[in-house]
């Protein structure tokens, strides 16, 4: 496994996150601790989860994906120190209009309940899920800041985040002396790249901020597991995946990827994350995996290195403008 810092900070992250949205929704817990376990025998020291996994799955109240990580972590033989856990918080966890957002008082609030969660007293990386438009970006960086002063959060993030909206706050941070966002975590595969590399790839490179990628499997698309006259595959996202991914350009990339990942003996999978690991302002590639058999598959794209032709050959299947 390699390491890489993120962003400019001085910490090391593995180059494959494991995600962990599924927990809860598709695999339960068991699946996840074992899917957790074994992505720390792989050399995977970072995991990424947000307060709202997976509310969106039946009877889930939201919550579930870190109260799993908690008990995971208690249970287990690592330390807490060996884990680097990054979570986010944005969306709306309770009845209440104040139970959501980026203000101060439902920032402080879904800290708390985080730490609580995950049964720890401190988060290492804390993201805000996405942007609030009715909260001043100075009160959301005032009470990151004032979280990361009493040691709660080591380091902050965001998440969704246009360019224009991550470099103004990264302008307020520095106007205040405040913590700023040392991460972005936008959505980015061979199959969704303009979002990100139109103008926030730049930025991110300009400003050191460290991109941890999420969804660089396409959701499964770019597994091989979809293909071209072929019925969809047995998965609770595969009508997402249809709408999204199941088009000319798309399947022509899964072939590239194919060709090319038949030089190294990689699958399309591997080679998916080969892609998105070439590119230099990446830190980690978020990914997801129900079981340890896709883990196990996934995690080997990050021993893969593309040479420039090959880079180039996958860039020109999807290329934008
Ligand atoms: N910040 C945000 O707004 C945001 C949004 C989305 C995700 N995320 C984060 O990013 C993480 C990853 O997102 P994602 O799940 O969309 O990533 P992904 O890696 O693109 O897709 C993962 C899915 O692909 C399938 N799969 C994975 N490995 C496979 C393999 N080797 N062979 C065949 N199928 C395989 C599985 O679905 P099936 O088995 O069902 O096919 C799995 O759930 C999440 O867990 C979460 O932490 C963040």
């Amino acid at each position: 496994m390699e390491y890489r810092r993120l962003g400019r900070t001085g910490l090391k992250v593995s180059t494959i996150c494991l995600g962990t949205m599924q927990f809860g929704w598709t695999t339960d817990e068991p699946n996840a601790y074992a899917v957790m376990s074994r992505a720390i025998e792989l050399g995977c020291n970072f995991f990424d989860t947000a307060d709202v996994y997976s509310r969106w799955a039946e009877n889930n109240p939201g919550g579930v994906a870190e109260e799993m990580i908690g008990r995971w972590l208690k249970q287990s033989s690592i330390s807490r120190q060996e884990l680097i856990i990054a979570t986010k918080g944005r969306g709306q966890m309770g009845a209440q209009p104040t139970n959501q957002g980026l203000s101060r008082h439902h920032l402080f609030n879904a800290v708390e309940n985080s730490l609580r969660r995950l049964q720890t007293d401190y988060i290492d990386l804390y993201q805000t899920h996405w942007p609030d438009e009715e909260t001043p970006l100075e009160e959301s960086l005032t009470a990151l800041n004032d979280l990361v002063r009493q040691g709660k959060i080591r380091y902050i993030g965001c998440s969704n985040y246009p360019a224009w909206l991550l470099m103004k706050s990264l302008w307020i941070s520095e106007q205040y002396g405040l913590a700023r966002f040392d991460t972005i975590q936008p959505h980015y595969s061979l199959v969704h790249r303009a979002e990100f590399e139109r103008e926030l790839q730049p930025a991110c490179q300009d400003q050191g901020v460290g991109v941890i990628p999420y969804s660089p499997l396409g959701g499964g698309f770019l597994t091989g597991k979809y293909r071209r006259d072929t019925p969809l595959p047995e998965s609770a996202r595969a009508q997402g995946v249809q709408r999204r991914y199941m088009n000319e350009q798309g399947f022509n990339a899964v072939d590239q990827l194919e060709e090319v990942g038949q030089a190294h003996g990689a699958t399309i999978a591997q080679t998916a994350i080969a892609w998105v690991l070439a590119n230099p302002t990446v830190s980690s590639a978020i990914i997801g995996a129900n079981n340890i058999s896709q883990l196990e598959d996934t995690v080997k794209g990050g021993e893969i290195r593309l040479s420039t032709e090959e880079k180039n050959a996958l860039d020109k299947v999807t290329a934008w403008s």
